[in-house]
């Protein structure tokens, strides 16, 4: 059986009062339209037809290359209408699948039941019994449970209404008779527009098979109107990954305060606490903690590693055992080794800082190559950046840098080499010497402190 998927996602979203099209706002870090796709992906359809219409160029450009087609919707007439648009580009499938560009949260599983629920069928319906169908298409039965047809909520009578059953919209549809069924359509309805839905009712009055199944949940069907909603969504696929995390061994201190935009990988005894964010495709090794929040973009962070409350880390490597916080900041092409310390408003960029290294308070340590057993002091400066180029500093293992320290590059620190506190280091310095570069100290004897002038 070869499956194509029609996505319809024509429409404006007027209701989100946005510049942008609708189906391009982000759920988790992703355009609604975007969870769509790779849910059609997962299904391994062999061809995927977007129906797109407001937006079009916006739209495309910001999904790149998936490898869907794309169909234009230039008026937007109805789904039947919609749908139509899309058979051009599924012409060797055997059955259409339809989806929509701002319903993310159907499940791939749910689909694959779908599918198989009306694998000899001709169609298949994907249904859900609500305690408030409002806004919804109804499922009309007949005496013996058969479906009928599917009544629009604006078309439908007072007794149609009181129907709890309502279309999901989902449905599957053997291609040959769809192309049959979407030429027979007329816009002679409430909305004057060409529905989809009649289809049902067609392929009932040929006394056709029509399936239905139902979700597992109901998130899966909710739609994204307004901005409301758009929330609505985020905190239930926030909720879903975050159940997922702890299902599989991740203690999440609070999982409504939890948030993933991207992939998060993790390993054993994984803890997490209030109010982080992770984006990107981030890897905490196992027994990695991660402090109240914190935020995480594409890093991999080693076992047995903590993260302290309040720290900012991007495109960061970090070993194992290392402590990292509170209030840090990694910045990208940051490579910590194992068991390396950072502490307190310290900022780290494009540097390599060896094994068991400490950076406790107050640095900046920017284009770098620090040994291993280093001590940085609190206020040490690495000033790489001449107002025109950057420049490359480096220390030697075992190397102890005096509080208050400016290391101008380019320049190196041999091993095991001192630098005295306060000193604006421009020149490299031998291994295991102190090098300092600081005015004598000097008491004045007869010096004496003012004394306010009397006012007389
Ligand atoms: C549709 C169903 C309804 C179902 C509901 C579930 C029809 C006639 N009705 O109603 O039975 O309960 O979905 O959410 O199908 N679209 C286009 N081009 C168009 C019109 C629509 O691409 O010309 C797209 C929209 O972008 C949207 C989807 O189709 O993603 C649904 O369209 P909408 O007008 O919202 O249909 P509903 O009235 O919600
Ligand atoms: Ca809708």
């Amino acid at each position: 059986m070869k499956l194509g998927v029609a996505i319809l996602a024509a429409g404006q979203g007027t209701r989100m009062k946005s510049d942008l099209p609708k189906v391009l706002h982000t759920l988790a870090g992703r355009p609604l339209i975007r969870h769509v796709i790779d849910t059609a992906l997962e299904l391994g359809a062999y061809r995927i037809c977007v129906v797109h219409g407001h937006g079009a160029d916006q739209v495309r450009q910001a999904l790149g290359d998936l490898g869907c087609d794309w169909s234009l919707q230039a008026e937007r007439k109805g789904t039947g209408h919609a749908l139509l648009q899309a058979l051009p580009y599924l012409e060797e499938a055997d059955r259409i699948l339809v989806l929509y560009g701002d319903i993310p949260l159907i499940r791939a599983a749910t689909l694959r039941n779908l599918v198989h629920t009306a694998e000899d069928a001709t169609l298949g319906v994907l249904t859900a019994l609500l305690a408030d169908p409002s806004g919804y298409g109804r499922i009309v039965r007949d005496h013996d449970g058969q479906i009928r047809r599917i009544v629009e909520e604006k078309d439908a009578t007072e007794a149609e209404l009181a129907i709890d059953e309502i279309n999901t919209g989902f449905l599957i549809v053997d291609r040959a008779r769809l192309q049959g069924w979407l030429g027979q359509l007329g816009n002679d309805n409430a909305q004057g527009e060409y529905y989809l839905t009649d289809i049902i009712g067609m392929a009932a009055a040929e006394g056709l098979t029509i399936a239905t199944d139902q979700p597992e949940n109901e998130d899966e069907i909710l739609g994204v109107n307004d901005r409301i909603q758009l929330a609505d969504l985020e905190r239930r696929l926030q909720g879903r990954m975050a159940r997922d995390l702890m299902r599989s061994g991740v203690s999440l201190r609070d999982p409504s305060r939890f948030d993933l935009r991207g992939s998060l990988k993790t390993g054993r005894d994984v803890t997490i606490d209030i109010n982080c964010l992770f984006e990107g495709t981030v890897e905490l090794g196992d027994g990695v903690s991660i402090g109240p929040n914190c935020y995480l973009r594409d890093c991999i962070i080693g076992p047995h590693t903590e993260i302290l409350a309040n720290s900012f880390l991007e495109e960061a490597r970090v070993g194992h055992y290392a402590r990292i916080g509170p209030f840090s900041r990694l910045r990208p092409q940051a490579q910590l080794a194992d068991e390396v310390h950072v502490g307190n408003f310290v900022e780290i960029k494009k540097a390599q800082i060896g094994t068991g290294t400490k950076v406790s308070h107050l640095s900046y340590i920017g284009d770098a190559r620090v040994g291993a057993g280093v001590n940085v002091g609190a206020g040490t400066i690495t000033c790489n950046y001449d107002g025109v180029n950057k420049h490359l500093t480096e220390i030697g293992d075992g190397a102890f840098i005096g509080s208050n320290s400016a290391l101008v590059a380019p320049v190196r620190v041999g091993e095991g080499a001192t630098i005295g506190a306060g000193s604006v280091i421009g020149r490299d310095t031998p291994p295991n010497k102190l090098t300092l570069t600081r005015a004598p100290q000097r008491t004045i004897d007869q010096w004496q402190r003012p004394v306010k002038k009397s006012q007389s």
